[in-house]
């Protein structure tokens, strides 16, 4: 039987990602809408401003939208609501018994709140069952923060990391349906998006971190630092990453480090997982957002563009690319609730 869930923030960008690949969820079942008040009575199809690919999914194109309830009526929600909505709406909902998955920043470095890639940490989500509420909130991280955290991932289990140095190339529908229009403009590059290089260096340690039943979350020892600008790219989040390794590697380990990486136990099963979750470029080609962004449904990721920086084997610098409306944002959101579902978390709250 499917779980039926709420979509918060159902009209935005990452709401219609949330729409076009839940109509159809082996496991999960549209049941309710919610945007902001405005275009609350009016159907899904005439209020939104549908910005994927094809129509609006026709069992929700004559769905109506409602404005925030009270209280939530599915045991499940994805939300993709504003950050001041989200701020306002997804705790309560969580204390009244929701699960609420949520790709906003205000509750990701909640100590209590896992900061979930299924196939990195899946293992705590177990940790909700410490929050003070009867239901849970669980956050996705950043969009440009899950790119950089898989492809490293890959090559710390093997080879140990000290630090990053980033640049991103972060793409306009990351901005969201406003501003991202809005930035629609000739030359359109913005050279520091604010507070997002922050955002990548706390997400990071708490995402590789260690979290066991008896205790607090301990972070991963390594540095990010970040510089974050938005190109002119439609969707796909492309970001040249020089590493530092623990341990000396050829580059032909590294290849075979991220061809091969599947991440924890179980990861790989899950409904919505890619096959293979990290595509490797060829020779120097690194991976380009118009062409690679849609691999595995757009949950895989991409990396090429690999060169030493120095001849210590330590020092690489790559690219990697990840679509940040789905592995980033919605997608991911889907796959870890998916994850918390196969660990039997969702069937308990689902049935009480
Ligand atoms: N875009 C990305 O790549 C991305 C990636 C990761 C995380 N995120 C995060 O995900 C969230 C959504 O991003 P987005 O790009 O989809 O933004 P968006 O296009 O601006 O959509 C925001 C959504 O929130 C709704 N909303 C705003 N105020 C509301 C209220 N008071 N009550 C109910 N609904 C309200 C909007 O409904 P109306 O249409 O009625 O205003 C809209 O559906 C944000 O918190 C963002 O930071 C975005």
């Amino acid at each position: 039987m499917s779980i039926p869930v709420t979509i918060l923030g159902a009209t935005g960008l990452v709401g219609q990602v949330f729409c076009e690949r839940l109509a159809a969820h082996p496991l999960f079942r549209i049941e309710s809408l919610v945007a902001g008040p405005e275009s609350a009575g009016l159907a899904y199809g005439d209020a939104v401003r549908w910005r994927r690919p094809g129509e609006v999914p026709a069992s929700l194109a004559s769905m109506p939208l409602a404005s925030p309830p009270g209280q939530l009526e599915t045991p499940v929600a994805f939300s993709s609501l504003s950050p001041a909505a989200a701020a306002l709406l997804e705790a309560p909902y969580a204390d009244a018994g929701a699960w609420v998955f949520t790709n906003a920043a205000v509750h990701r470095m909640d100590p209590d709140v896992p900061l979930v890639i299924p196939e990195l940490n899946g293992d705590h989500l177990h940790r909700t069952l410490d929050q003070n509420r009867s239901g849970a909130i669980v956050a996705n991280p950043n969009c440009t923060t899950v790119g950089l955290a898989l492809a490293l991932a890959a090559l710390r289990s093997e080879f140990g990391i000290q630090g990053a140095r980033v640049v991103s190339l972060q793409a306009l529908s990351g901005a969201g349906l406003q501003d991202g229009e809005l930035m629609k403009l000739p030359d359109g590059l913005a050279p520091d998006i604010p507070g997002e290089a922050d955002k990548l260096a706390r997400e990071l340690p708490k995402i590789l971190g260690r979290w066991d039943a008896n205790g607090p979350l301990e972070p991963a020892s390594l540095t990010v630092q970040a510089t974050c600008v938005r190109v002119p790219v439609p969707h796909g989040h492309t970001l040249s990453v020089d590493v530092t390794l623990d341990h000396p590697a050829a580059e032909a380990d590294l290849r075979r480090a991220w061809s091969s990486f599947t991440g924890l136990p179980g990861a790989a099963e899950l409904p919505s997982a890619p096959h293979p979750l990290i595509h490797v470029e060829a020779g120097m080609n690194g991976p380009r957002p118009g062409v690679h962004r849609d691999r595995g449904d757009g949950l895989a990721i991409s990396v090429g563009g690999l060169k030493p920086l120095d001849a210590s084997g330590r020092r690489w610098t790559f690219i990697t690319l990840s679509h940040n409306l789905v592995r980033g944002a919605a997608g991911g959101a889907i796959l870890t609730a998916e994850d918390a579902h196969r660990r039997g978390l969702l069937g308990h709250t689902a049935t009480r």
